[in-house]
């Protein structure tokens, strides 16, 4: 591996691109380590956290939003794209977190969020207060209600996080006197009800009220985002995840839709006219241009297309360098849907030769470990499936604490954050049982998380065997496991190449690396003989002749 470029130590010239098979961390920020003492993690934890992701191995952080934000949707509602929100630190903090992840040639991916802004960004604060048809007004979505008093939404839409996807708001006074709303507390869009005040337009947010959506149609829009990128890039990041990389451009005239299918939150079908609009080809390669400027750089899509071929279009040459995939995300223990899932994701990148991507969790879904079944069985499958996807080829996405085999927690309703819980009207838990701060050591919440005496989501006690402290000692922990895993993944040639399906029993799958590496998988409730070969690693202990239920190894 060359080493990760930094603005002290530029990137010598390397032989292929550092990010075709590395394995991504993702670091949920509020969660991963707090440093500070206010029960919220921030930079200054992850800089004392690197060394433990050193151990594991991992040859990249992605970290989620950092960027100055209200956090209404912790960190994906950015008020300001160039600057540090003081609840993680600043930009100091950040230039030396990239620097000792550097000389740990770890790279620094970031989150960038290019489909909305906060309502507390000063665009849309101008905008509010800019009359209908004003300049500040056409860098966002606002139209006109319907219906008689224009008292209806503008079209059909839901929000992604539940209710409308607009909100209606109050114009500024033609006499100099403005009515100012506060995004989130306003007139809802409920047909018939009554305006207080002078009535006005409506705003486009594709998720809550305090992200409205940008006109990607507006050149300044793209002049903004350029700025942003090469702000990040110049201090040295390795690259950006690109939040709803396939939801930026809105098809003209934005129509009402017939027939809304699924509208789970990132699960959304591909007839949603919402997402993947064909314009927003044109922006990614007007984004790539920029890429090209640093080579080192990786921008990475967050693209929840199904068809492969439309999913392909986002990875041509001038487009994304990868593609986040969800296929494996969501699928449940069944060999033949994993089976499935593996074909569905190397399809997806087969026509543009594209690189495969692999993630079983992230700060959106829940983590395998619950996915499989919870307990016991949850955690002895998701050993097997992380042995199924550092064996595959291409880029590997791990979410943090998935190496500590967390679960999912059950929170009550008090503690829940998430703004999917108040939008859907308390009927979705939403993603805070994905997102509770990690246990690194000790017996008792808040496991070393925090100074304070517990971090902004609580822990359950039951993670006192689970901290990271504790795994480290255990040669049979997840967390040894994972070690291992990508360890030898790194290192042993027998890992590379494509794949070539094996035959295999009902209920288990097979496949061989053509560096040699044979990777097998038993989803049933009994054992059933290894394919030929000598064990490398297995996720159960103790494997000999026959791959027990639950279970995956590696053979040479
Ligand atoms: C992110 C979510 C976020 C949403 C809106 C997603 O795709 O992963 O966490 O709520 O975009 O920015």
């Amino acid at each position: 591996m060359s080493r990760p470029h930094s603005t002290s130590s530029p990137e010598p010239p390397a032989p292929g691109p550092w990010w075709r098979d590395a394995v991504f961390y993702q670091i949920y920020p509020r969660s991963f380590a707090d440093a500070d003492g206010d029960g919220i993690g921030d930079l200054a934890g992850i800089r004392d956290r690197l060394g433990y992701i050193e151990l594991l191995g991992a040859d990249a952080i992605w970290l989620n939003p950092v960027m100055r934000s209200p956090m209404a949707d912790h960190g994906y509602d950015v008020s300001d794209p160039r600057d540090i929100d003081p609840l993680f630190g600043d930009l100091d903090d950040f230039d030396e977190l990239v620097r000792e992840a550097h000389a740990r040639w770890i790279r620094v991916v970031m989150d960038l969020v290019p489909n909305h802004t906060s309502s507390a960004h000063p665009w849309f604060a101008a905008a509010l207060a800019a009359p209908p048809g004003s300049r500040e007004r056409a860098r966002y979505h606002f139209r006109d209600g319907r219906g008689p008093d224009g008292d209806e939404p503008p079209n059909n839409w839901p929000s992604i996080f539940g209710g409308p996807a607009w909100t209606h708001i109050t114009d500024p006074d033609p006499n100099g006197q403005q009515h100012q709303g506060r995004p989130g507390q306003q007139h809802q869009g409920r047909p018939g009800q009554q305006h207080q005040g002078r009535p006005g337009q409506w705003y486009l947010h594709l998720f809550a009220p305090e992200q409205p959506d940008l006109n990607w149609g507006n050149e300044e829009v793209f002049d903004d985002l350029e700025r942003t990128l090469r702000f990040w890039l110049d201090r040295g990041v390795d690259g950006f995840r690109i939040d709803v990389a396939h939801g930026m451009a809105k098809p003209d005239g934005l129509p009402d839709h017939d027939g809304w299918q699924s509208n789970k939150l990132l699960s959304h079908f591909d007839t949603d006219p919402r997402f993947n609009d064909p314009n927003v080809h044109d922006i990614h390669r007007r984004i790539r241009k920029i890429f090209d400027e640093y080579p080192h750089a990786v921008a990475i899509g967050e693209i929840w297309v199904h068809d492969p071929q439309r999913f392909a279009e986002y990875l041509r040459p001038d487009e994304l360098h990868l593609g986040f995939d969800f296929h494996l995300a969501l699928t449940g223990w069944d060999a033949t849907a994993i089976r499935a899932a593996i074909d569905g994701s190397l399809a997806a990148v087969a026509p543009v030769q594209g690189t495969p991507t692999w993630t079983l969790s992230n700060h959106d879904v829940s983590r395998e470990v619950t996915r499989f079944g919870g307990g016991p069985i949850g955690i002895a499958r998701a050993r097997a499936m992380i042995l199924v996807e550092l064996a595959l080829p291409g880029a590997v996405f791990v979410y943090n604490g998935a190496e500590l085999g967390l679960a999912d927690v059950d929170l009550p309703d008090e503690a829940l954050q998430d703004p999917v819980w108040t939008r859907s009207g308390h009927t979705d838990r939403g993603r805070d049982g994905c997102r509770v701060p990690l246990p690194w050591q000790g017996d008792r919440p808040p496991f070393g998380f925090t100074a304070a005496t517990q971090g902004w989501l609580p822990q359950p006690e039951s993670w006192a065997a689970l901290t990271a402290e504790r795994q480290l000692e255990d040669v049979t922990s997840m967390l040894s496991l994972y070690r291992s895993a990508l360890e030898l993944r790194r290192r042993r040639p027998e890992l590379s190449g494509g794949i070539d399906w094996y035959g295999s029993p009902p209920g288990c799958l097979a496949f061989r690396r053509h560096g040699g590496l044979t990777c097998a998988l038993n989803t049933t409730a009994v054992p059933v003989p290894l394919p030929p070969g000598a064990v490398l690693l297995a996720s159960t202990p103790g494997v000999d002749t026959q791959l027990p239920p639950n279970s995956a190894v590696w053979l040479l």
